[in-house]
């Protein structure tokens, strides 16, 4: 598959059948979020692997009870070890830096034929001791990742081209 065909067909999965995950598939996925870019080549990124379902679960009532969660294979908590450096630009690198490996393992993920969602709506203290996680850590965001029960059907909802891009002034659309 290439690139181009894996942007197309990733999609928030949030229907998953109850499987296990080889290690070495989540190695693959790992290794594609390790490959990804960061802020003066900082990879503040860290990672917390989480297969067992007890943990799974509390994981799931800490992002507001998610239930599509605890049928997944795996739930990678996607944290950063940071200094909280922020660029000229006066954006913070670590989200970002965070954010753009998670983009590489969905990615990653649809090649293996595997699904993943993104969450956002987590409480970061519940999680942190959940995991255990030291106080200095951020946890960014929980990924989601396992086998897609259906094919999706519905198609994307994106904003049209004209409404997101503008060529050289703000507003000019062609
Ligand atoms: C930063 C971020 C946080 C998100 N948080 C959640 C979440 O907590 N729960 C959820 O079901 N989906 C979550 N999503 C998935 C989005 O709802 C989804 O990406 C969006 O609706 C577009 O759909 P698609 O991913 O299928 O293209 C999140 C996505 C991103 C990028």
């Amino acid at each position: 598959m290439d690139i181009f065909e894996a942007i197309k067909k990733r999609r928030s999965v949030r229907d998953y059948l109850e499987k296990e995950i080889d290690d070495k598939i989540i190695n693959i996925i790992l290794e594609a979020a390790r490959e990804a870019p960061s802020a003066s080549n900082r990879q503040e990124w860290r990672f917390v692997i989480v297969r067992d379902k007890i943990t799974k679960d509390k994981l799931c009532e800490a992002a507001k009870n998610q239930t599509f969660m605890k049928k997944a294979s795996a739930i990678i908590a996607c944290c950063a070890q940071t200094d909280n450096h922020v660029m000229t630009c006066g954006q913070a690198c670590y989200p970002i830096d965070v954010a753009i490996a998670i983009d590489h393992m969905s990615l990653a993920a649809v090649e293996l034929g595997l699904g993943t969602c993104w969450i956002g709506a987590f409480y970061e203290d519940k999680v942190k001791k959940i995991l255990g996680i030291p106080e200095n850590i951020r946890v960014v965001e929980l990924l989601v990742l396992g086998f897609p029960r259906n094919k999706p059907t519905h198609p994307k909802n994106r904003l049209p081209f004209e409404k997101i891009v503008f060529f050289d002034k703000w507003g000019n659309s062609k």
